[in-house]
């Protein structure tokens, strides 16, 4: 890994460039500054202020409670520990849907107030006058096809996405559709590895990541959380690698503290003044 002084400052071109190069593009979730930093420092391409902050740090069931003032607090503390990342925010739900109005304030204020350089929309062919116009007003796109978690309930679950033919024409109509408006790219979730390659293969400037979209999409993205073991332990999809579980260091540093505390032993003279 190269010192993040002599990087470059990631845009949405770099997206593009790294597609025609057949460079993976790496996307990690965050949700506060210290794990921005974090991944910043590691050489992250991409970071996502996800609506999965919902979940996974607000408790909710799904991504459908969380608001808009949530998300840009979220995105502003993510701000501040990122410099080579580019910064992506997601748009929750009602917060784009209602209207084209809605979506340019909505997205607007994740610029102003959250200083993310582009926002993720979730939906296909459907959302096509809505993206096309906050792209055109000059605010950067990021698609969400495939399994889109603010619409679970009408999938009834976390159900793969374009087994059946009809699903497949949807998915890639629904690519090409966004790649028209002019997305930089377009989330890939839970989708048949075939049609996530053939979608990535087809698009030329908007580059798919993926997350339970096989090998071939453009780039990889994970929730943070679930990927180092901050996740409940029976929520483990098969696309989920965990790369660490830093639960357990957690849980044992935590109870040697209590130890401590309750034996007198912290502070120690040292540590006092
Ligand atoms: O909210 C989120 O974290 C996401 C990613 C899983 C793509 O949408």
């Amino acid at each position: 890994m190269s010192s993040i002084k002599n990087r470059k400052k990631i845009t949405i071109q770099s997206f593009i460039q790294k597609k025609s190069k057949k460079k993976k593009i790496t996307v990690l979730t965050a949700y506060d500054y210290f794990i921005a930093s974090l991944l910043d420092n590691a050489g992250i391409d991409a970071i996502l202020v996800g609506d999965s902050a919902s979940n996974v740090i607000h408790g909710h069931a799904s991504t459908i409670p969380i608001t808009m003032d949530i998300m840009v607090a979220h995105t502003a503390a993510v701000a501040r520990g990122t410099s080579k990342a580019l910064l992506i925010a997601d748009m929750p739900f009602l917060s784009y849907q209602p209207s084209i109005e809605t979506a340019i304030l909505n997205a607007g204020r994740f610029l102003k107030e959250g200083n993310a350089e582009a926002v993720k929309m979730e939906g296909g062919i459907e959302m096509f006058d809505t993206i096309k116009r906050v792209i055109e007003i000059g605010i950067p796109v990021m698609g969400h096809i495939g399994l889109t978690p603010q619409s679970i309930h009408k999938f009834g679950g976390p159900k793969i996405q374009g087994k059946k033919e009809k699903s497949k024409t949807y998915l890639m109509e629904s690519a090409l559709a966004l790649e028209e408006a002019g997305c930089f790219a377009i989330v890939l979730e839970l989708l048949e590895s075939d049609i996530a390659t053939e979608i990535s293969e087809k698009l030329q400037t908007t580059a798919t990541i993926g997350i339970g979209a096989g090998v071939n999409c453009d780039g990889q993205v994970l929730v943070t959380n679930d990927m180092i073991g901050l996740r409940d332990e029976n929520f483990k999809p098969k696309f989920l690698r965990e790369y660490a579980n830093i639960s357990p260091i957690i849980s044992d540093a935590v109870e040697k503290y209590i130890e401590d505390v309750a034996n007198a032993n912290f502070p120690s003279e040292d540590e006092s003044y």
